[in-house]
């Protein structure tokens, strides 16, 4: 019979590379506490109209690279391509949530997206994701950006660049769009991709950040969004800048950042390594002020970023697994119940370590107690068994003592610092 492969772009993640995901989901709910975040679970199926009308029509992630299926009753549902949506969609679901309180929520998972897998791009991923709803204070987003600044810190991270733009917001990016849209009306027809053609009508900030040579030539020479922001915007923007930099955290504008999701306004950021080659957006957010409204809610402004975990993995070492106490070596197979029980009751005490399921010879079992990197080789041989004590092997110094099965994890424990 053939064996089953996985799917394409799905990846399993063995130790010790699932110690680094383990890392990442702990120092975030370490870090992100500090800050006022609480975890927030949510689901990784959703009606695929959640996704078209928050992440928008016209972008990549809803136009190709969605996961969506209809179900047994022909309902469309999404495994959701990002957390944001689906969080946003929870936020308004909670009739119990106090009014008028600002609400910070964090959430670690799978993330599916339809692309071409590559180094540091799957079709499973997994992001780190944190959210504040309930603020359009420009002091929530200098302590967000601030906040993903420390946390990528703390994971021990370096060359690390943060990209910061506003978009500007529905009174003034409109005016800016059109601009944009006259400059690229001057360029030769056939200068721009074929779907920057057709952004140029849509949406053409997305024209700004195409990967094309083509397009990036033209996007070089393109109006400035930061020239045209209204007052407002240039006022919250100035002072988010004003915050980081008196943070000491460095940033550099970069106007051509527009993000693959439609849902953003004014302040946009991505963190970029310079250690991971061509994917090297690790983090990735900004502020969606009009996002609840579009999925049928009260007005009500919101922030948020999302690191992706495949892209922090790579430049993580794993941390490294503390060595059992013991290796408990059974010699007799009339032994091999006692040293399950034996060990069993070393666990409970708090130790670590294992116990041999079939009885061997004791060279072997010294062996890979050695390998293990045990304290202890605990030794039970029918002689033990019949004077129920046990031999203990001290794996440091070779010192070897005779000591009775009762009490042994006192005896041990006391041994171990
Ligand atoms: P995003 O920029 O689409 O934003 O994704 C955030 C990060 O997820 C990227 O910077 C990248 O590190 C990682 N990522 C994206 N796609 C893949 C992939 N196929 N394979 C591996 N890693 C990937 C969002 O998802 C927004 N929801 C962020 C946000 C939260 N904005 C506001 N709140």
């Amino acid at each position: 019979m053939h064996q089953i492969s996985k799917i394409k772009g799905f990846n399993d993640l063995w130790w010790p590379e699932s110690a680094k995901y383990t890392f990442m989901e702990a120092t975030a709910g370490t870090v992100f506490s500090r800050y006022g975040y609480r975890e927030i679970r949510v689901p990784v199926l959703e009606k695929t109209e959640l996704f078209a009308r928050s992440i928008g029509e016209d972008t990549d992630i809803v136009q190709k690279e969605m996961f969506t299926f209809a179900d047994r009753k022909d309902r469309l549902l999404t495994l959701r391509p990002e957390a944001t949506a689906g969080v946003a969609r929870a936020y308004l679901d909670d009739t119990t949530r106090p009014q008028g309180q600002i609400c910070k929520v964090y959430t670690c998972g799978p993330m599916f997206r339809y692309e071409r897998p590559q180094k540091g791009r799957q079709r499973q991923f997994h992001q780190v994701n944190a959210e504040l709803f309930g603020s359009a204070s420009p002091c929530a987003d200098a302590e967000l950006i601030a906040m993903l600044w420390r946390y990528l810190h703390e994971l021990g991270l370096v060359h690390l660049d943060l990209h910061l733009n506003s978009l500007g917001c529905p009174q003034c990016r409109p005016e800016f769009s059109r601009r944009l849209q006259e400059y690229l009306a001057e360029q030769a027809l056939d200068a721009l991709c074929p779907d920057c053609r057709r952004r140029k009508e849509t949406n053409p900030l997305r024209v700004l950040d195409c990967k094309v040579p083509g397009c990036q030539k033209i996007a070089e020479n393109a109006p400035n969004i930061l020239d045209h922001l209204c007052s407002e915007c240039r006022d919250h923007f100035s002072s988010v800048q004003n915050i980081l930099q008196a943070c000491s955290i460095p940033y550099v504008l970069n106007h051509r950042l527009v993000r693959g999701l439609d849902y953003y306004q004014r302040t946009t950021f991505e963190v970029m390594s310079r250690d991971i080659g061509a994917q090297s957006s690790v983090a990735g957010g900004g502020r969606y002020d009009g996002l609840l409204e579009q999925l049928g809610g009260p007005p009500c402004p919101g922030i948020g970023f999302a690191c992706g975990m495949e892209r922090l993995a790579m430049l993580l070492d794993p941390p490294p697994a503390p060595p059992p106490d013991f290796y408990l070596a059974v010699l007799d197979p009339a032994a091999l119940d006692q040293g399950q029980i034996l060990a069993l009751g070393l666990r409970e005490q708090g130790l670590r370590g294992e116990v041999s399921f079939e009885a061997k010879g004791p060279k072997p079992q010294l062996r890979l107690a050695n390998k293990q990197g045990a304290a202890y080789c605990i030794l039970l041989g029918r002689e033990e068994l019949e004077s129920q004590t046990v031999v203990v092997k001290d794996m440091h110094s070779g010192e070897q003592r005779t000591l009775p099965q009762s009490g042994l994890s006192e005896a041990l424990g006391r041994s171990i610092p």
